[in-house]
């Protein structure tokens, strides 16, 4: 089989999670876009009822609104479910919570149902490197706010330790451009500015630039991982460490495999 119908048969066998009634977060890259188009494709056919989505990347807006998916932003999705708006005012005391409670009110965060995203390597413990195709600033934000976040990849994405397949995309401001890239060399890195079709430096949606960020095989992800969200200039990166990955559908000439993390 092609990787393409790899891919394809991937996203597809995710799009089954997908329930009347969801809110639906699409991912970006080549395998995402087939979970999209499947899902309009069931919306069309009426398979599929009450769905919104919220995608991950002004490309995939596109792709859905052209495919006719009802779409929400972020921040309409918060304003229609969240109630609770006195934070706003100044007049009202900040509550102090204990660890049960903050750990309740974190379901509030949880408003997206489901997200189908893709990803560049997938590690044996499920962490992933994401941000090939740019959005993973926006896939990062998406991804925290969802109850199930699927992973959509074929086999050849796994690896034994992140770093063996890819690099790491870091997102930076375009005003530190060249201090980040000093710092991730002093952790040892080789760096690439990421570059557009236009030749000139990529721009990300936000406004951002794209640092390609090879590191080798990274012992510990999660060390790199608060090395990265601790430097200011770095908005964001492609580790996506697997607290935040609910299942890896993986796709072989075998069929597909449905990866948890425990
Ligand atoms: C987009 O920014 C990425 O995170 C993609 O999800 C990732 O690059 C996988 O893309 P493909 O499915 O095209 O390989």
């Amino acid at each position: 089989m092609d990787y393409s119908k790899l891919k394809q048969i991937a996203a597809e066998k995710a799009v089954e999670e997908v329930k009347d009634g969801m809110i639906v977060g699409l991912g970006t890259g080549s395998t995402a876009k087939f979970a999209t188009i499947k899902i309009a494709k069931k919306i069309k056919d009426g398979h599929l009822k009450n769905i919104y989505g919220i995608p991950t990347s002004k490309k995939t807006e596109e792709l859905a609104a052209g495919h006719g998916i009802p779409l929400l932003s972020l921040n309409q999705l918060f304003k229609l479910r969240t109630k609770n708006f006195e934070r706003r005012t100044l007049n009202v005391e900040p509550r102090t919570l204990n660890v049960e409670q903050r750990t309740k009110n974190a379901e509030r965060n949880n408003l997206i149902d489901i997200t189908i995203d893709g990803a560049d390597e997938v590690d044996s413990d499920l962490n992933l490197i994401k941000g090939g195709g740019g959005a993973l600033l926006r896939e990062k934000v998406i991804a925290q706010n969802t109850k199930r976040l699927l992973i959509v990849v074929d086999k050849t994405k796994l690896s034994g330790r992140l770093g063996e397949k890819f690099f790491v995309p870091v997102e930076v401001l375009q005003f530190a451009l060249e201090s980040e890239i000093n710092f991730l060399e002093s952790l040892g890195a080789v760096t690439n500015i990421r570059k557009g079709d236009d030749g000139g430096f990529f721009v990300t949606d936000e406004g951002n630039y794209i640092i390609d960020a090879n590191f080798g095989k990274i012992e510990n992800p999660a060390e790199l991982n608060s090395l990265l969200n601790e430097r200011a200039g770095i908005v964001e990166h492609g580790i996506f460490l697997n607290k935040l990955v609910d299942s890896v559908y993986c796709s072989s000439n075998d069929g597909v495999e449905i990866l948890g993390v425990s």
